[in-house]
């Protein structure tokens, strides 16, 4: 999962996302995963921010933070999300467990007042988020099953804890409007692109069970970077790859992050729209080819 995709060329110079007027009943949700900041992240990536911070209301960041989970990464980081002038939510993924400064690194960047979760809620304007890393295991019928060793049990133990977490934490959001993130695929549909040898270190489907039971609005993960950008749980809930990569790859008329407007009052479908395709779409029409 490294091939970061920073060297494909600078980030595409545009205006942000044309801001939709601000209104009480909408919030514009940026979302993005697998920056792997460390000593060596270009200086490109850091216009990226103030891109966001310019087209959105909250960012949403799912893993894979630092590249070695390096309390030092995690620094040079929060140094350019101190920049970032809108509320910041985000869970820790694998490569942040590296080192075992994964506590350092949730203190570091909640310094700079990013919201860092596992297991935990918060509530920004009416719209709830629940926050996992989550782990593997494998999708559907090709899952891992917690039989035989013990080293096997212990293995899958660990997805079905984080399945758990993110359902207690479900169960206390009350709005109508309920944002997942997490860092590894709760589908295999958004990993589909990455070799079939490593799909069941890519997520698993036991996180996709509390989505279903609380309906929630819309998921977020990242991980899987040459996964799928866009996909659906069974029971029809949106399920978004947004790692770095990924966007980099089918997005390249645009900023690598999506964006997406979301309605805290309304209920039932579509509680979460994506901005990008139309405005960007647009965008790109109004200026004619890109040179
Ligand atoms: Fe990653
Ligand atoms: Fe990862």
């Amino acid at each position: 999962m490294q091939d970061r995709g920073y060297a494909a060329g600078p980030i595409p110079s545009v205006e942000a996302a044309m801001p939709t007027p601000m209104t009480e009943d909408m919030v514009r949700l940026a979302a993005l995963a697998d920056i792997h900041y460390s000593k060596s992240t270009p200086s490109s990536i850091q216009p990226l921010f103030a891109q966001i911070a310019e087209s959105a209301d909250v960012l949403v960041l799912c893993g894979d933070l630092t590249d070695y989970g390096l309390a030092d990464e995690a620094r040079i980081l929060a140094k350019d999300l101190a920049q970032v002038k809108i509320p910041i939510v985000a869970v820790l993924g694998n490569h942040d467990f590296e080192a075992n400064q994964e506590r350092e690194i949730t203190q570091i960047l909640g310094d700079v007042g990013v919201h860092t979760l596992d297991g935990d809620t918060w509530e920004f304007r009416g719209v709830g988020f629940a926050g996992v890393r989550g782990f593997c295991g494998g999708f559907g019928r090709g899952a891992l099953a917690a039989w035989g060793e013990k080293i096997i049990k212990e293995f899958v133990h660990e997805a079905v804890q984080e399945a758990l977490k993110l359902e207690a934490a479900l169960a206390r959001l009350s709005g109508p409007q309920r944002i997942v993130l997490m860092h590894y695929a709760p589908i295999r549909d958004t990993v589909d692109g990455e070799s079939l040898e490593i799909y069941p270190f890519l997520g698993s489907s036991r996180l996709e069970d509390p989505l279903s039971r609380f309906e929630v609005t819309a998921v977020f993960h990242g991980h899987a970077h040459k996964g799928k950008p866009e996909g659906r749980t069974q029971t029809g809930i949106p399920v978004y790859n947004v790692s770095y990569p990924v966007l980099k790859a089918n997005y390249t008329d645009r900023p690598p992050f999506r964006l997406f407007e979301v309605h805290p009052t309304t209920q039932g479908e579509p509680g979460v729209t994506p901005l990008g395709e139309r405005r960007w779409a647009r965008r790109a029409t109004d200026q004619g080819p890109a040179a």
